[in-house]
């Protein structure tokens, strides 16, 4: 076997070989393996690097025992490796398959017709085609039972089945990426780190009108239960995302915030509610009781509770008087 295919096939056809398994068996998405995991590069590389390496060492234990042969067996060796080199079995079934006569013997199946001196051979069918005719007859026959008899799917079928996978697939990506929210799917935040991340966004873009205590200023109050535009989560998103009531000086910040970080705030503010500010605006609005809040238990509201007087408390540190706040 080993001298029936020369080298320079066999080490690109037992890369590709590994490369293709590689590329099988890693999951990379739809970048390939090698690109989205250098390792596998390296691994790659290392495979090239043995395969050519084994060829070369190959190659010269070949050379130094043919160098201690008897000048006979050299001779065979040479005819023998000549022989093979030639890819004679290729050849062989190459002629096999195009089944054609030799040109020295065209004379037996030449038809006794001539046109203008065109005469016709009366070759038979190339084997490789009458093969891959057969070939198709089973197919045909394995494709009429499935589809026509054992009723398979069809392309229609197939197609809404992926969707209907796809839309799965969807759903259950939409649950845990965080970044694809908008004003109908947002939920409040509660880890500690999306709270940390949403005071960070409050302290560097609203505290001018809220203050950093929510206690309000040029903006309305957001530590009572009075509230303009709505004080659940899904209002709140939507006041930060779009704005509040034109002229009011609410901006819409979807321009400047990602949908996260719009929800991480929104959550923020939700945790002002029932502290304390230093300076607190009198009441805007209505009183809206979030009609969630009787579901979700006393449980989180009393953990709520606690974790808005610490941030209460530092946050009272930081404040600022409204007219510092305005001059920056
Ligand atoms: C330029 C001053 C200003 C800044 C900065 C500002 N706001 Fe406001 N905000 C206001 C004003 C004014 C209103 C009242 C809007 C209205 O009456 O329609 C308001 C209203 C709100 C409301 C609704 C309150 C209610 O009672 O319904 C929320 C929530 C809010 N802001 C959150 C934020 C958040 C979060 C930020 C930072 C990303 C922010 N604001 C930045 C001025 C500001």
């Amino acid at each position: 076997m080993r001298n029936l295919i020369p080298s320079w096939i066999r080490v690109p056809v037992l890369f590709f070989i590994v490369l293709g398994t590689v590329e099988f068996f890693v999951d990379s998405g739809n970048q390939p393996a090698f690109v989205k995991y250098p390792a596998v590069l390296l691994f790659l590389l290392l495979v090239l690097f043995i395969l050519i390496s084994i060829e070369g060492i190959v190659g010269s234990l070949e050379n130094v025992m043919f160098q201690k042969l008897d000048p006979e067996a050299k001779a065979k060796f040479i005819a023998d490796r000549n022989k093979s080199v030639q890819l004679d079995w290729l050849k062989k079934t190459y002629i096999k398959l195009l089944g054609s006569k030799p040109i020295e013997q065209e004379a037996e199946i030449i038809l006794d017709h001539n046109y203008d001196g065109i005469k016709e051979l009366d070759n038979d069918l190339p084997p490789w085609w009458k093969y891959a005719f057969y070939i198709s007859i089973v197919f045909a026959v394995v494709y009429l039972l499935r589809f026509e008899v054992f009723s398979g799917q069809n392309q229609i079928e197939e197609f809404d089945t992926e969707l209907a996978e796809a839309q799965v697939a969807i759903e259950a990506y939409k649950k845990t990426a965080k970044g694809l929210v908008d004003v109908n799917t947002v939920t409040q935040l509660t880890e500690t780190a999306d709270l940390a991340a949403g005071k960070n966004i409050f302290n560097t873009n609203c505290v001018a009108c809220h203050m950093a205590d929510g206690g309000g200023g040029i903006g309305p109050n957001l530590t009572d239960n009075h509230w303009i535009l709505g004080g659940d989560i899904k209002s709140i998103f939507h006041t930060v995302s779009e704005g509040g009531r034109s002229g009011k000086g609410m901006i819409a910040w979807k321009a400047q915030l990602k949908p996260l970080e719009i929800a991480q705030v929104a959550s923020y503010v939700m945790t002002f509610q029932g502290t304390t500010p230093a300076n607190p605006k009198a009441a805007e609005g209505d009183i809206i009781v979030d009609p969630n809040a009787a579901t979700e238990g006393a449980e989180a509201t009393t953990e709520e509770t606690q974790e808005t007087t610490e941030t209460q408390i530092d946050t009272t540190l930081q404040a600022e008087t409204p007219a510092e706040a305005i001059n920056e």
